[in-house]
């Protein structure tokens, strides 16, 4: 049994600066960013090498469209090394620039097998995907009307690299969905039938630190996450080595089906199903992991003042974490991203059909009928 494989070499430094002058950043080598990251950062340093923003393809996570356009563009065999610099939607996108012969994202999956053609460095600038350390694009194959993740050992990484400066720059919003992402990489990978006393660590960790954290902006406010913007970046990134090897399950698969149709962002419509998950969970097969999962948070939101640990109550961790969580992103129900009662039975049959490569790493089974329950307990939220 594979017990952890952790494949890019993990740099660090404090600025962008620092790292463009070690990587030797030049000719030949293309940064993919947004313009909004690069002005801040970027732009003073006057690199020689070519730059493309995402945004002017198509706004949003990616599509199938956006990554055909991008490909189109690149100019590839004049590229030798793909600098991704950005959140997910950015390193998702980088990992298909680096295969070699890419034309086209349908093309891709009739592929039996994919060869890498440039070296890739994949530096993320939100604190969640956890990307850098995967091997899985996930794009929005709007042809299907679904997100599907595309992987293959030709997409690790050759470098992830974290540098912090980034973080300061990013949206008090988009912090909160891309941690929450990372929280529940953290979560599903340590519940996962896969997982090992190696991910655990790593996914333990990474729930630790980001909550810790969130205790710290409910006591402080939000702008307490500066202060804690390495530690973020670690913990999305330990949380990427958890599921990258143990695997997310019917949290993410349950989220595809919303974030594809109403374009919610990946770690809100993650948010949606959470808990709501961890409790059939509980009420399925409430002895084992799950214990485990509930003594980690109840240790973990020790410090949060809202929680009276000895109370009786919150020996519910599931509900000490949901308590948290609303002071950090407030809840919504589905129907306010636009969802109606059609959508329920549609979004259970696809996630039946399109998602069994995460279903299959749930703490239990959960049947057409359960996903469904779980979908409709959330339309009114
Ligand atoms: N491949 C994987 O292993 C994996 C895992 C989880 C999620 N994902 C994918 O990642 C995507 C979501 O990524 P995300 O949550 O990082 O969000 P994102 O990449 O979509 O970014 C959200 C917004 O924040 C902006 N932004 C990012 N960094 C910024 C910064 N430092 N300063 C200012 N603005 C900044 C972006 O330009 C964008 O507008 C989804 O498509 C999801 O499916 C992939
Ligand atoms: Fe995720």
């Amino acid at each position: 049994m594979k017990e952890l494989l952790v494949v890019p070499q993990i740099d660090s430094y404090e600025t962008f600066a620092a790292f463009a002058a070690a990587a030797k950043i030049g000719e030949g080598d293309l940064i993919l960013t947004n313009e909004y990251i690069y002005d801040p950062l970027m732009k003073a340093e006057n690199l020689s090498c070519r730059y493309i923003f995402q945004e002017k393809y198509g706004a949003g996570e990616p599509t199938d469209r956006m990554v055909d356009s991008i490909l189109a563009e690149m100019n590839r065999e004049k590229c030798l090394r793909v600098f991704a610099i950005g959140g997910g939607t950015i390193l998702d996108i980088g990992k298909i620039l680096t295969l070699k012969d890419a034309e086209n994202v349908d093309a891709l999956y009739e592929r039996s097998e994919l060869e890498k053609g440039r070296e890739l460095y994949l530096i993320p600038t939100t604190c969640g995907t956890g990307s850098e350390m995967t091997n899985i694009s996930i794009v929005n194959r709007t042809r299907k009307g679904t997100k599907m993740g595309l992987t293959s050992p030709a997409m690790f990484a050759d470098h992830a690299v974290l540098i912090p400066e980034f973080l300061r720059t990013l949206p008090y919003y988009v912090f909160a969905t891309s941690s929450i992402d990372a929280l529940i990489h953290g979560i599903e990978a340590y519940l996962s039938p896969n997982s090992t006393s190696y991910t655990d660590m790593y996914g333990a960790a990474a729930i630790e630190i980001i909550l810790s954290g969130y205790c710290r902006i409910a006591r402080e406010g939000q702008d307490a996450r500066f202060a804690e913007s390495e530690a973020y970046l670690r913990a999305s990134n330990y949380a990427g080595i958890a599921f990258g090897n143990a695997g997310c399950a019917a949290v993410h698969a349950m989220s595809y089906a919303l974030g594809a149709k109403y374009h919610v962002p990946h770690g809100e419509s993650n948010y949606q199903f959470l808990t709501s998950v961890l409790r059939k969970y509980q009420e399925k097969k409430p002895k084992g992991k799950l214990e485990r999962l509930n003594a980690l948070l109840l240790r973990a939101l020790k410090q949060d003042s809202r929680t009276d640990v000895e109370a009786e109550d919150v020996a519910d961790g599931i509900a000490a974490l949901e308590r948290l969580l609303a002071a950090i992103l407030k809840p919504k129900a589905m129907k306010e991203y636009g969802a109606v009662q059609e959508d329920i039975p549609e979004f259970a049959a696809s996630t039946v059909a399109n998602q069994q490569r995460l279903l299959k790493n749930n703490y239990v089974e959960l049947s057409l009928e359960e996903i469904q329950e779980l979908y409709q307990e959330r339309l009114n939220g």
